[in-house]
């Protein structure tokens, strides 16, 4: 599996954490006694979890061992972290009050079956929220990895992420429908945020740490260095840097479902 590294995702902490903050924000479950982040990261974003619901417990899920590591000097008796797939997730036979999962159901298949499974573990008046990347982004490298070179190379990890037709996410309406059925009331949204970026090749560094690491690990380290450079140079010309910094437009899709 490709490996996550937590220091490289955290270089743009604040950025990837006004998402997680807005999600939460949303969720109108008060009292909680279980809550659960799946595809927790670092942890930094689950702790603040506990602030939110000081009498619940609190377990964040990766499938990361570097991210679990990360996590696991964050842990306190109320917070705990564990390895684990959000995929092969099932909420427990005691229900579950609220169910994150923020930037990680990407990651994750079969969103139609699994949403449901989840909803279904849901307490009176709890809460499923995600956020995801939404299914038509495509930041740009996916077309570096399409290149006639690089496709025959990469094969696999053209479609575990990049290409429209290979995401799990669905549209909006389609979470809309899927989790109305499942008997929650649901509260969907989509934003675009304009992060402005620091520094040289600030959007190459930002995917490095997400999105373009399945194609950089299906490669060979020299032909990785290649692609790398291919794709900076193609983000060089589609982000250009500016006097202020190089702008990322990052469109994000937000689902909120309530069992009232
Ligand atoms: C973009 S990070 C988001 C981290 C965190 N939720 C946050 O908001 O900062 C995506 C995370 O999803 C995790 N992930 C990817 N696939 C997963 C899976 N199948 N099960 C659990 N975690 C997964 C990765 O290891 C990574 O830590």
């Amino acid at each position: 599996m490709a490996s996550w590294d937590p220091g490289q995702y955290n270089r743009f902490a604040e950025e990837r954490a006004r998402p997680f903050r807005e999600l939460v924000g949303r969720i109108p479950t008060g009292d909680a006694v279980a809550v659960v982040d799946l595809g927790c990261g670092p942890g930094t974003m689950t702790a603040t979890l506990a602030e939110r619901w000081p009498d619940a417990a609190i377990l964040g899920i990766d499938s990361s061992p570097d991210m679990i590591a990360a996590a696991e000097p964050l842990q306190t008796p109320q917070l705990r972290f564990q390895l684990g797939d959000a995929g092969a997730w099932r909420p427990p036979r005691a229900s579950v009050d609220v169910i994150v999962a923020n930037a990680s159901l990407q990651w994750v298949d079969d969103h139609e079956t699994l949403l449901p499974a989840w909803a279904a573990g849901l307490d009176d008046g709890g809460t499923l929220a995600f956020q995801v990347p939404v299914a038509a982004y495509d930041p740009g490298f996916g077309r570096v990895a399409a290149r006639p070179q690089w496709a025959p190379l990469l094969g696999g990890a053209l479609t575990a992420t990049g290409p429209r037709s290979a995401t799990p996410v669905l549209d909006a309406e389609e979470y809309v429908r899927l989790l109305s059925a499942a008997g929650l009331t649901v509260d969907a949204w989509q934003t675009t945020y304009y992060h402005v970026l620091p520094g040289d090749d600030p959007v190459f560094e930002w995917f490095k740490g997400t999105g373009l690491r399945p194609y950089l690990d299906a490669l060979e380290p020299e032909d990785a260095e290649a692609f790398a450079a291919e794709v900076r140079a193609e983000l060089r010309i589609l982000y250009p840097r500016e006097p202020f910094g190089t702008i990322l437009p990052f469109p994000r899709l937000f689902v909120v479902a309530h069992r009232a």
